[in-house]
């Protein structure tokens, strides 16, 4: 195995499997949000809100995964896990962004009396977004399978 002597990003893997678990909420929201902004003629309010919800929710989603399951490791672990975890957290920043753009456009819209005719482009980076958030959460868990087989960044 490579050394590396430089500060490294690593993965709790216990933790960070926990945040995972628990965070139940983050995906209700997520599945409100669709049927909400996926429905023929949704409440503009409505949406507004669930968008908000959401954004919140995946902020506090990246809040505890950064302050439980990712830290700077120590100088030992393998470089290819402290790149990845270094990349996924790193993409927190396009995610949250892309949420809450979502929500400023929509609340613009909504105070434009305009928002009804954006629903479906709301509803499509909406989609965009879920599948972006499964795919870097699928990642980070394989991050967690990778950090256990190596048996570094388990915590106690
Ligand atoms: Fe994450």
């Amino acid at each position: 195995m490579l050394l590396t002597a430089k500060a490294t990003v690593t993965v709790n893997a216990a933790f960070m499997q926990e945040i995972k678990e628990v965070h139940q909420d983050l995906w209700q929201c997520m599945d409100r949000a669709l049927t909400i902004c996926g429905m023929h003629e949704p409440n503009p309010s409505h949406i507004v809100t669930i968008l908000a919800d959401l954004r919140d929710q995946v902020a506090l989603h990246f809040a505890l995964e950064e302050a439980y399951g990712y830290f700077e490791g120590p100088a030992h672990v393998a470089p290819r896990l402290c790149e990845k975890a270094d990349r996924l957290r790193s993409e927190h920043a396009a995610l949250y962004g892309a949420a809450s753009d979502l929500v400023e456009d929509a609340d613009e819209w909504h105070h434009q009396r305009a928002l009804l005719h954006h629903c479906r482009h709301i509803y499509d980076r909406l989609q965009t977004f879920h599948v972006d958030l499964r795919r870097h959460e699928t990642r980070e868990s394989e991050l967690v399978l990778a950090a256990y087989g190596d048996d570094i960044g388990v915590g106690d």
